[in-house]
């Protein structure tokens, strides 16, 4: 990958996804600066030294433009979550939107500075065909989808109007080691885990018979670094998924499996965000133009979950 001694910036880079790409980074010798106001993210999250951390907000172009200035290449990776969102959607605008606008003036500002946008498979809403492709008709159910898109939509004219090289991922349900469970907007994988672990049966909102196309962190964070540097990928979307469409109760099944526990899950009322009944995408447009293919199984991908929280429930905190 060419990021040796390449200077690049993370917005969200304390955050799960972010954090994971900015390992995966400093393997590959880039230099490395953290720009996260620790909303859900953690400085915990990231390698003690070896990187530059700056704790402010994309929000604030004064903290956004020298970052930018000096950087060639952003993963802007900084969002409001979809729970917060729907809660409060000018908080999400102010970041999700204002924030991602910020990261573009300055870039275009720059010049020369490739920006890699993280959308969401999110804009979809309820999909009328399975498996969904990049150019499906969307649907925006939510506060975050409407400024997830927005970002998107920004990202893709900063290419058309001023030759900005821009690229979108849109992620669909990212899990994996790294996602912390005692973020309360964390994912359903961390939290079914941390209940097993606890002796309590899973909480499945709903029938269960709700579907995702779950994507393991290294495989989400390899499409990203790829979308990053190819050239095919300036001004296209992605999606970042697997193809495979899971259940929510089959999910809960597997999890039972693999942490041992002898429980049962519970069902409660249907979820109050992001109630989509089934998601999984078409990834046929990564595989070709990326050259990237999802190399951890669902099962494989949980496994390595269930290690993971398990040894971070046995560390002693300060
Ligand atoms: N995890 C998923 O399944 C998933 C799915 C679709 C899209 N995404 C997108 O991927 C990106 C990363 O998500 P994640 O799962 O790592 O979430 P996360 O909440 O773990 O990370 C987001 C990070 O952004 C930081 N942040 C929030 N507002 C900020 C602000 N105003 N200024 C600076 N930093 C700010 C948070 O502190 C956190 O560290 C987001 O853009 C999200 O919309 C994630």
């Amino acid at each position: 990958m060419p990021f040796e001694n390449r200077n690049v910036l993370v917005t969200g880079g304390a955050g799960f996804v972010g954090s994971a790409l900015v390992r995966r980074l400093l393997r590959e010798k880039a230099r490395v600066t953290v720009l996260d106001d620790l909303f859900t993210g953690r400085r915990e999250n990231l390698p003690e030294s070896g990187l530059e951390f700056v704790h402010g907000s994309v929000c604030d172009p004064a903290a956004v433009e020298p970052l930018i200035a000096r950087s060639e290449t952003v993963f802007h990776c900084a969002a409001r979550n979809i729970v917060v969102s729907t809660r409060n959607p000018r908080e999400d605008y102010e970041t999700n939107i204002g924030g991602t606008l910020n990261v573009l003036l300055a870039a275009r500002a720059h010049g020369n500075v490739r920006v890699l946008y993280t959308s969401s498979t999110s804009v979809y809403g309820n999909p009328r065909y399975l498996p969904i492709n990049e150019d499906d008709r969307l649907s925006l159910l939510t506060p975050y989808s409407v400024s997830k898109l927005a970002g998107e939509n920004y990202s893709m004219a900063f290419f058309e109007s001023y030759g900005l090289p821009t690229t979108a991922v849109r992620y669909s349900n990212i899990f994996g080691p790294g996602q912390d469970p005692s973020n309360p907007y964390c994912g359903v994988v961390a939290k079914f885990v941390e209940s097993l672990f606890a002796g309590k049966p899973p909480a499945i909102h709903g029938d269960g018979n709700q579907s995702r196309d779950f994507t393991f962190i290294d495989d989400a964070v390899e499409a990203t670094l790829l979308a990053a540097t190819s050239d095919r990928a300036v001004g296209e979307v992605f999606n970042v998924g697997t193809g495979v469409e899971t259940r929510v109760n089959e999910l809960a099944e597997i999890l039972i499996r693999l942490t041992g526990a002898s429980v049962r899950p519970t069902h409660t009322d249907r979820r109050d965000v992001d109630n989509i009944r089934r998601r999984v995408v078409n990834i046929e447009k990564t595989r070709r133009t990326l050259r990237w293919v999802p190399e951890v199984t669902l099962e494989e991908g949980l496994r390595r979950t269930v290690e993971w929280q398990r040894a971070e429930a046995a560390r002693p905190r300060p």
